[in-house]
């Protein structure tokens, strides 16, 4: 059960300049943000990060491995955007006829148009669907990704209920996300994040949806709310791994059996 008095950081995205939004107007604001970037999204992804996000993509995709080499795994990528994250997971998956196809939903036409050309002949069905109403049966998946995308929802609870909806028993979710570090580290983070990727953004894409980011991720519930939350949407076995100093990390649960 969701108690009354929780607090306000986890209730989801919100749009910079409008913090007290309503739900559907935060999506909505997100999913323009996300069309207005997607022609620079990944210019910009790889030199803000200084490349670690494809480490980061590999890593998480690496811990599913096991999952994602059983030709019958149902596997969908939430929030795919341009496809780094989907085509990382596809390394793993097996090349032989009948291999169930890779599922990679997003809501932001521009940005899944560029993962579709990514795509390619690669055996990835691409759906434009928002993650809080996904198009898909209950207990219907094995695995879950969402890279950096699942702090932009407008409700992270409503998300965690959607997805434990949509797996099957037993199956995992894996969310990969940013993180706030604390001490050194976290001085450094908050003056590149705040001071510095705010104007190169502004420069080579738009400053709004750059000084979002570390807005967004600074909102973000810190892993053990997160871990809690996960738990009170149902799941078992959360965990959380720091990759990079705590600058981002891996959520990692799983739907119980006997649900
Ligand atoms: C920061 S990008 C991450 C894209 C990709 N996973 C990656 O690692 O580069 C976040 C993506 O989440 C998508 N997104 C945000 N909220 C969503 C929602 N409610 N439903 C579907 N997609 C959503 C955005 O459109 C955007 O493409």
């Amino acid at each position: 059960m969701i108690s009354s008095d929780r607090p306000l950081i986890t209730a989801g995205a919100k749009p910079v300049h409008a913090p007290d939004a309503a739900p559907e107007v935060a999506a909505q604001s997100v999913q323009s943000m996300f069309d207005a970037i997607a022609n620079r999204y990944d210019l910009l992804n790889h030199l803000l990060s200084l490349g670690t996000d494809l480490y980061w993509w590999w890593r998480a995709a690496r811990k599913l491995r096991p999952i994602l080499r059983r030709p019958d795994a149902r596997v969908l990528d939430l929030c795919c955007g341009t496809g780094d994250m989907t085509l990382a997971l596809m390394r793993h998956r097996p090349s032989t006829v009948g291999t169930a196809p890779l599922l990679a939903v997003d809501f932001s036409h521009q940005m899944l148009s560029r993962g579709r050309d990514k795509f390619n002949r690669c055996n990835i069905i691409p759906i434009e669907a928002d993650a809080l109403h996904l198009p898909l049966p209950n207990g219907y998946l094995d695995v879950i990704s969402a890279a950096f995308g699942f702090r932009n929802l407008a409700s992270y609870e409503a998300g965690l209920a959607e997805l434990f909806r949509v797996l099957k028993p037993g199956g995992q979710i894996a969310i990969l996300e940013c993180n706030q570090p604390g001490g050194l580290v976290g001085l450094l983070y908050n003056l590149y994040f705040k001071r510095i990727l705010p104007r190169i953004g502004g420069l080579l894409s738009s400053r709004e949806a750059y000084t979002y980011l570390p807005t967004s991720v600074e909102r973000f519930p810190r892993p053990p709310r997160m871990l809690e939350l996960i738990r009170e949407a149902g799941f078992e076995t959360g965990s959380w791994t720091s990759y990079t100093f705590g600058v981002a990390g891996l959520y990692r649960a799983t739907k119980p059996l006997s649900s």
